[in-house]
């Protein structure tokens, strides 16, 4: 049997106590109080909570978009333990009293040992799948709240067994989108835009809010990998960095290189988006993207928070806090996401706009 009173919560290496904090938080405001075990670099956390059934309540009730550290999750029991040879007959007895389920996942942490499971996942994880739909276990159906197996592998015979609404758990497995690097692109950082229009933006809005011959305001731009993406996108860019940019994005004509400080640049006339990612102090750019969103400067702002060393977690809820008082200060409804891209290494990236 399983009690479902456990948590697996995936996260970036080396931010396991962030990942902590978060499901602490946001477990005790939908009235579910646990606590977490965590090793330092393992990329997961556990969250056991009191009674059974808990864990399912968490990944119901807290909106899994608002998750910032945490990339992934699932509700789940106690770590099987398995022996060599039958494994999915050994984990038979446990699948029966799962609800069923429209998909399988087989997942590992983000960790050297955890990516040498992977083609142990992938094998185990098309057997199970096979065995679970001739079972009955995995249907068709794609109801709402349709849920998801998954599996977090720690070692062949080491797995958590776990399930997760489709709708409220990460769209990719181990919470990764697969994004190939553009081989044009002037910097690798180019993949943190376009995973963060992954994240943030629905595909459906892509052509509205991300708009072909749009216009856009890159502050810290340089070398281009940022403006590689809007230049991509079609858009006509302005990049303000006193460094260099990158040649062949100049000769594309749709940008617009000025040399002056990010924080004292506003466009002329309003933009459809502003991108940052200047390094400097979380609580200036945060105060600089309510400023641009406030000031209808631009219609939304995609930016990096570099955070501290230390109190990491502390940093990043006095920064959302804030733009949360100066939205609230001017009556405006706006949304404001935030969330550590698996691109992002010391820092998150952040979205705001008004609604
Ligand atoms: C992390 S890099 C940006 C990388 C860029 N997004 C890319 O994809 O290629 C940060 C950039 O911010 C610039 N920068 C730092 N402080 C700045 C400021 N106050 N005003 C303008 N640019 C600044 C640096 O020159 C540097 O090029």
């Amino acid at each position: 049997m399983n009690e479902f009173h456990r948590l697996v919560l995936q996260c970036r290496p080396g931010f396991e106590k962030e990942a902590a904090a978060e499901i602490t938080d946001r477990a005790a405001e939908v009235g579910i109080y646990g606590y977490c075990q965590l090793e330092s670099q393992s990329g997961y956390v556990l969250f056991t909570c009191p009674q059974s059934g808990d864990a399912r309540v968490v990944v119901d009730k807290v909106d899994f978009g608002s998750l910032i550290f945490i990339r992934q999750w699932m509700a789940c029991g106690d770590l099987q333990h398995l022996e060599a040879g039958d494994r999915i007959g050994q984990l038979s007895a446990l699948l029966a009293s799962y609800p069923d389920c429209i998909e399988l996942w087989v997942e590992q942490p983000d960790t050297t040992e955890g990516r040498e499971l992977v083609t142990f996942c992938r094998k185990f994880g098309s057997a199970l799948a096979q065995f679970l739909r001739k079972s009955g276990k995995l249907v068709k159906s794609r109801r709402a709240q349709a849920l998801r197996l998954q599996l977090f592998v720690l070692a062949g015979s080491e797995m958590y067994v776990g399930v997760a609404p489709v709708v409220n758990s990460a769209p990719w497995i181990n919470g990764i989108p697969r994004l190939k690097f553009p081989k044009q692109a002037p910097s690798r950082s180019t993949l943190k835009l376009e995973e963060a229009w992954h994240w943030f933006v629905p595909v459906k809005q892509w052509d509205e809010r991300i708009p072909l011959g749009g216009t856009a305001v890159d502050l810290g731009a340089a070398p281009g990998g940022w403006t590689w993406q809007l230049v991509n996108r079609s858009m006509f860019v302005t990049a303000v960095d006193n460094g260099p940019m990158n040649d062949e994005l100049m000769e594309s004509g749709q940008v617009t290189h000025v040399t002056e400080d990010a924080y004292q640049f506003f466009p002329e006339k309003p933009v459809d988006m502003m991108v940052c990612d200047v390094v400097e102090k979380p609580v200036r750019t945060a105060i600089m993207a309510a400023d641009w969103v406030l000031g209808g400067y631009c219609r939304e702002a995609v930016f990096n928070l570099k955070l501290p060393m230390k109190q990491r977690y502390q940093e990043t809820q006095s920064c959302l806090s804030l733009i949360a008082d100066r939205m609230a200060e001017a009556g405006v409804a706006y949304e404001l996401r935030a969330k550590q891209l698996y691109h992002d290494r010391e820092e998150i990236t952040c979205i705001l706009r008004l609604l």
